[in-house]
């Protein structure tokens, strides 16, 4: 009779203890994300601004800046906004590091709308300070030209998504056929890095889309790298700045601790 209690009672328990994990694990997000479907893990890639003992003299590299902001500028921004920069910001130190007048130049192709003398809306060029303009109006009209779905703003991207940088550039390299079997929904397209294996994204990138003006040869992983950089950069325009500061505090946390141990010696030299 005690036995079968106790047995019973340890039954309960351990019914008790699976359940409070199961509970415990579901309010963690413990264990396979459904909400990501079943997206494949992004690729691992060797990026410049992650070289060096844990990334820390990483900076970015330049010529992947610039022909970067080119795969924005001429593909990209057909459908995704880049509104956190200004034109301006091209210039800055640690960022594509083009010049005032190239700034000036760039800024000028794009045009925006103010009210001339008589109240009346007259289209002029943008200056440096204004900021890219979105390609649409508002989130309904760029539904409405996307298959219902949304293009994201790119000025954060590669911090808002989990896997970062790996995420974007495997998800612009990741097209497929979709295997015999699969359900593609009407406009979507194959791409095994995407919640559920399908965008409403079209595949952005094809070979030689665009002429690289530093004679780079323009391959779908090569425009993807640079594009991503770019985003990068946009996403963390202090990004080098940081690393200098971080580098710098260790040099001054090295001499301090070399210092006061040298002081220490000397303050208690005589006691033996
Ligand atoms: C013709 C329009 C179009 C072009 C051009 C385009 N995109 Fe997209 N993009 C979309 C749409 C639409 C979505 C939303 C897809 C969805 O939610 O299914 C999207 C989504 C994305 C996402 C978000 C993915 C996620 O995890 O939510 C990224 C990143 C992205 N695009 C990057 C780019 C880059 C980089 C380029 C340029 C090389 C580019 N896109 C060019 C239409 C476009």
């Amino acid at each position: 009779m005690n036995y079968d209690n106790g047995l019973r009672r340890f039954r309960r328990g351990t019914i008790a203890a699976w359940g409070l994990l199961v509970v415990c694990a579901l309010a963690l997000n413990i264990g396979p994300s459904f909400a990501a479907g079943d997206a494949k893990k992004p690729k691992p890639h060797d990026w410049s601004w992650e070289s060096g003992p844990a990334g820390i003299t990483g900076t970015f590299d330049r010529g992947a800046l610039q022909r970067g902001f080119k795969v924005y500028k001429e593909v990209c921004a057909a459908c995704h906004g880049l509104k956190f920069i200004a034109f301006r910001n091209l210039a800055d130190p640690g960022g594509p590091g083009f010049s005032a007048d190239e700034v000036k130049a760039i800024a000028s192709e794009y045009t925006k709308e103010v009210l001339d003398e008589f109240g009346d809306p007259v289209e002029v060029p943008r200056a440096p300070f204004d900021h890219f303009p979105s390609p649409f109006a508002n989130e309904v009209q760029a539904r409405a030209s996307n298959n219902g779905a949304y293009p994201p703003d790119l000025s954060v991207i590669n911090k808002a998504r989990a896997g970062g940088a790996d995420y974007i550039h495997s998800l612009l390299i990741g097209y497929k056929d979709a295997p015999a079997g699969f359900e593609l929904g009407d406009g979507m397209y194959y791409n095994e890095y995407f919640k559920n294996k399908q965008i409403a994204m079209a595949p952005p990138l094809f070979e030689d889309i665009i002429e690289y003006d530093d004679g780079t040869p323009a391959t779908i992983e090569q425009l993807s790298e640079d594009v991503v950089t770019f985003l990068m950069w946009t996403a963390e325009p202090k990004l080098e700045e940081r690393k200098r500061m971080g580098f710098m505090v260790i040099i001054y946390l090295i001499l301090m601790a070399a210092l006061l141990y040298f002081t220490y010696r000397r303050i208690w030299s005589d006691r033996h």
